[in-house]
């Protein structure tokens, strides 16, 4: 059994199903993120496991314990809150200090283990100063320091970087990792930032309305998205709609608005479909037989530095980009171009289209 394991988990709000039947299970020492857009119901699942809200229905059990007897403070479960909720009128130490007051520790033992947290989050020289003027990632490292220092078997944390600038974010998601995986501590984030998950995960479950389309580790994710929705909400994509017209050898051929294509996959003749493409996988110039090749006019050219993206004029509701290398030579090309593409057919993905 996986050291947090969630099975059928069920949550309503009137007679809105807002964790539908979820499963997810985490092993020990693992950090998981749970990326959804808002409202897919991510908050309300942290929520379930650390005891603050009451399932509806299904089985949660941490470190082999069923937890739906066990109230929020036994379950040994700490969260780290988007607004790290720190008490103002305590200072930095007494903070940290708070949670292993309330679990009985001794004096001597919790001075010891809140010097060594605050020593990991490296605070120690503000351990006597109130909270409140400490910047957004200082008071960050308090709140993990505050979680970490009761020696959690799982900690949770909800969106905890939103709150801070978006270079602070990015050193902040990779101090921590280093810092949770150090602890060899089991972790779950709760984020809506795919570079967010990307970051700071072992494996990533992708939500959407209340479950999880897929639950895999980044490069996978990435790469063979299992549905069309984690196709979209990590990474871009050139996407376009069309209609099956040929299978042969475990070949589909589809019709688009903007040509046929070939695809490795399994659908029936006259099946609408969605066809996906990394863009980086796109290069200029005509391919050869195991390629994927179209024609298409040249709406913009954006350099970004370290890469190019060039968008092309597409049907209504598809979209057709191409990300080139930084030191790729795109002078000649202008927007109004009309220009050839290709892309290995191994490297296009197919799913059903949404009617
Ligand atoms: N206490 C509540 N009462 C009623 N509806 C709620 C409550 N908490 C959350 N919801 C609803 O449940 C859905 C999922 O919310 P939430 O879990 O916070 O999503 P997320 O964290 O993914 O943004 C939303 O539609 C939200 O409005
Ligand atoms: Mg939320």
């Amino acid at each position: 059994m996986a050291h947090l394991q969630v099975n059928g988990v069920i949550k309503r709000f009137g007679n809105q199903t807002v964790v539908d039947g979820l499963d997810f299970a985490v092993e020990r020492g693992e950090l998981v993120s749970l990326l959804g857009p808002s409202g897919c119901g991510k908050t309300t699942l942290l929520r379930m496991i650390a005891g603050l809200v009451h399932a509806d229905g299904g089985r949660i059990a941490l470190a082999g314990r069923e937890l739906a007897e066990v109230p929020a403070h036994r379950r040994n479960v700490s969260v780290v809150f988007q607004s790290y909720a720190l008490f103002p009128h305590l200072s930095v130490r007494e903070n940290v200090a708070f949670g292993l007051r309330a679990r009985g520790v001794a004096a001597s033992e919790a001075a010891t283990r809140v010097e060594d947290v605050l020593a990991l989050v490296r605070m120690q020289a503000f351990a006597d100063g109130p909270v409140t003027q400490l910047s957004g990632g200082q008071q960050q490292r308090v709140a993990v320091a505050r979680a970490l220092v009761v020696q959690p078997d799982l900690l949770l944390l909800d969106e905890p970087f939103s709150a801070l600038d978006r270079k602070l974010r990015e050193t902040m998601q990779i101090e921590l990792k280093a810092l949770l995986k150090s602890r060899g501590m089991t972790a779950v984030f709760v984020t809506h930032d795919q570079d967010e998950a990307l970051t700071v995960s072992d494996r990533i479950a992708v939500m959407n309305a209340g479950r999880i389309e897929q639950f895999a580790d980044p490069g996978t994710l990435y790469a063979k998205p299992a549905t069309a929705f984690a196709l979209d909400f990590v990474g871009l994509s050139t996407r376009l709609t069309g209609q099956v017209t040929q299978l042969a050898d475990g070949y589909i051929t589809i019709s688009t608005a903007t040509g046929e294509l070939r695809a490795n996959a399994k659908f029936s003749r006259g099946s609408k479909v969605l066809l996906g493409v990394r863009p980086e996988r796109i290069r200029l110039g005509a391919g050869g037989a195991e390629d994927n090749t179209l024609q298409a006019p040249v709406t913009d050219v954006v350099p970004l530095g370290a890469r190019t993206h060039l968008y092309f004029q597409a049907a209504d509701g598809d979209r057709l980009l191409c990300e080139l290398p930084g030191t790729a030579d795109t002078s000649e090309t202008q927007p109004g171009d009309r220009v050839t593409l290709h892309w290995p057919v191994s490297d296009t993905l197919v799913y059903p289209a949404s009617v």
